[in-house]
């Protein structure tokens, strides 16, 4: 197994969140995170999903990098999501969005 993407349908908002998605250091930058991504978006148009969600750490740019290369948008921060001192400890979580009514339309 060279990745994973774990995801999961929130019926109660109409969305998915994607849990994890992992590529293997040795797979990394030839278009497996992409290929994860447009499955991902293809699934939840064919089950009418209006997005998909998902979270982050700030400390991890290159995921950041990615989910915005991928067309992802910023939704909001929380700065107490894993402590209390999120920011002075440098982790904060970022929750990242993708509309998938446009992804529909085109
Ligand atoms: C994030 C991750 C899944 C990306 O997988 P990938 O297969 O390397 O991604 P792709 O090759 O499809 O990259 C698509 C585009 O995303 C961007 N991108 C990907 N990795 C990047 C990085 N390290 N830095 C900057 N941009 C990056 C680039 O624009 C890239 O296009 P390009 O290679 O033509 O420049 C992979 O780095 C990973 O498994 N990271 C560790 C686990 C993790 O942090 N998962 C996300 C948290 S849920």
């Amino acid at each position: 197994m060279v990745g994973l993407l774990d995801m999961e349908r929130e019926r109660w908002r109409d969305t998915a969140i994607i849990w994890n998605l992992l590529v293997d250091k040795e797979y990394r930058r030839r278009g497996l995170g992409r290929e994860f991504i447009c499955r991902a978006i293809a699934w939840g148009v064919n089950h009418n999903l209006r997005a998909l969600t998902l979270e982050t750490q700030t400390d991890n740019l290159p995921a950041c990098r990615f989910y915005q290369a991928m067309g992802f948008q910023l939704g909001g921060i929380d700065d107490h999501y894993y402590t209390n001192h999120d920011i002075a400890r440098r982790e904060v979580a970022i929750f990242w969005w993708y509309e998938l009514s446009e992804a529909a339309a085109s």
